[in-house]
């Protein structure tokens, strides 16, 4: 992989510009925003349609300020904010990358879907000047340089902080490093919630150990803590897993000296609730329909889910069907992610193997869904997490 490729890589630009993977960095990703829908554009060498025309200093100006080379602005939804921060040099291995090892592909780009009054671009000035803080990142000398790099990757090209740091109301980010308060604080985003990933030992990943927070960003996967769906199944499949050991090693070093965010101390921890508790059990000798009746999460439990996690959610051995309980997603008060994790499933594909859960939104109705997650947030978690069929059906949309 030549250092270009890397750092395209790392910083994911697949994520946004790849719609085909027979055309890719094409662009045409639709990305819903408040005002309107705003499509990614071509990013091939194609000097019609894409970006074959940019300059070396074009390519340099478009990742650190946003700006086109027409001079136009950019949304802040391409990550500019932190791409900002890459150096001068990572900046021309990326540019090389696009120049002269991407195919060209002609491809108009899609008009974006934004009304008028607001798809003028010129009030993105203002927006950059109150927010954009610009520039390459600068080395804090009294850290050791594993910290400086995990700061670097972290804030910049592998942008965690585009997911998991709250926005305000303009959309803009509440934080740009670990210097201010509720940078990586946790965010929701499409129905998904980003977790706090401070060092606060129980709001955040505090007491996960370096080699845990590794192990997660290359495989998707802490048995016992946590796995990787959505949103962050995605970012670790096009883009984590391919992370050397020792960047991997500096992230993590870097996460765990992140100033301890925690918004609420009587919220217990998200990996350390509940215990194994069988189903099974609980439902010998009830016939179905008297069960189905009185104890509708365990039936539906038993029915969909206990062949994997095993029915007293202890999942298997290995790890590969994760238990339920000490499960980062069944233990938050963010019900979101278990929602999306029934309705879609779990697709994870990394060097380290296949992972597939099966979506169950065809099969199960909201008011089972909402049901199941009451139970296990009941049973597995911290406490029924009191959701209603219409909260389901309210993230089916994204099906
Ligand atoms: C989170 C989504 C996202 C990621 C990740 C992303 N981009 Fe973008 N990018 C966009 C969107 C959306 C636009 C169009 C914005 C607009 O029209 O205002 C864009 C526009 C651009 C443009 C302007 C091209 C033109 O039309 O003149 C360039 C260049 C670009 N991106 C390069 C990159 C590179 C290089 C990476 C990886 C380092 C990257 N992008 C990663 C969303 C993304
Ligand atoms: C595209 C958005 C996105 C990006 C970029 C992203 N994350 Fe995530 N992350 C998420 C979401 C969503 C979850 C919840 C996943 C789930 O519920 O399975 C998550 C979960 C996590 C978790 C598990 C926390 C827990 O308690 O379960 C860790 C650790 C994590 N991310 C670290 C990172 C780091 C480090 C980076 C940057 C190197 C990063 N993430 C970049 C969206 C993102
Ligand atoms: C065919 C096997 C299978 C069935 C059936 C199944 N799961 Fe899973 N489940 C998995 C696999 C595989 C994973 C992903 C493990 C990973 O990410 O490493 C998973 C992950 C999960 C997670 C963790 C997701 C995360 O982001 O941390 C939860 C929660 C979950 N399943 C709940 C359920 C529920 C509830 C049911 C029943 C409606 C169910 N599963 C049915 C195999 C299954």
């Amino acid at each position: 992989m030549s250092r270009g490729e890397y750092i395209a890589k790392m910083s994911d630009c697949t994520a946004c510009h790849t719609t085909q993977t027979d055309k890719p960095f094409a662009g045409g990703l639709a990305m819903p925003l408040p005002m309107g829908t705003l499509y990614s554009t071509n990013i091939t060498p194609d000097k019609e349609t894409g970006i074959g025309r940019y300059t070396l200093a074009d390519f340099r100006r478009v990742l650190r300020e946003g700006i086109r080379k027409d001079g136009s602005r950019l949304y802040p939804a391409m990550p500019y904010t932190e791409y900002t921060k890459l150096s001068d040099a990572d900046i021309e291995s990326l540019y090389d990358y696009f120049m002269n090892q991407i195919k060209p592909v002609h491809q108009a780009n899609r008009e974006n879907d934004i009304p008028a009054i607001m798809s003028m671009r010129w009030p993105l000035a203002l927006w950059n000047w109150m927010f954009h803080k610009q520039g390459a990142y600068r080395v804090k000398p009294d850290e050791s340089a594993q910290w400086n790099r995990g700061a670097y990757l972290v804030q910049g090209a592998t942008h965690c902080g585009t997911c998991h740091t709250p926005r305000g109301l303009a959309m803009q980010s509440l934080a740009s490093d670990e210097t201010e308060h509720s940078f990586l604080a946790g965010s929701d985003l499409g129905g998904w919630h980003a977790f706090n990933i401070t060092s606060d030992e129980t709001a955040g990943i505090g007491k996960w150990s370096q080699a845990e927070i590794v192990q997660y960003l290359k495989t998707g996967s802490v048995p016992g803590k946590a796995q990787a769906a959505g949103p962050m199944a995605e970012a670790v499949e096009h883009s984590f897993q391919y992370l050397t050991d020792s960047d991997l090693n500096s992230i993590a070093t870097y996460l765990r000296s992140v100033t301890p965010f925690n918004d609420d101390k009587n919220k217990p921890s998200r990996f350390e609730q509940g215990q194994p508790v069988s189903q099974d059990l609980k439902l010998r000798g009830v016939p179905v329909d008297v069960a189905s009746k009185k104890m509708p999460g365990a039936s539906l439990y038993m029915g969909n889910c206990s062949v994997c996690h095993d029915a007293d959610g202890s999942g298997s051995p290995d790890g590969y069907y994760p238990s339920l309980y000490h499960n980062s997603v069944i233990g938050s008060e963010h019900t979101g992610n278990l929602i999306q994790v029934i309705l879609h499933g779990v697709k994870r594909h990394t060097a380290s193997g296949d992972v597939m859960m099966p979506a169950f939104g065809q099969h199960l109705s909201d008011k089972e869904v909402a049901t199941l997650v009451n139970f296990l947030t009941k049973t597995y978690g911290a406490k029924d997490a009191n959701i209603s069929a219409s909260d389901v059906k309210a993230l089916r949309v994204s099906e």
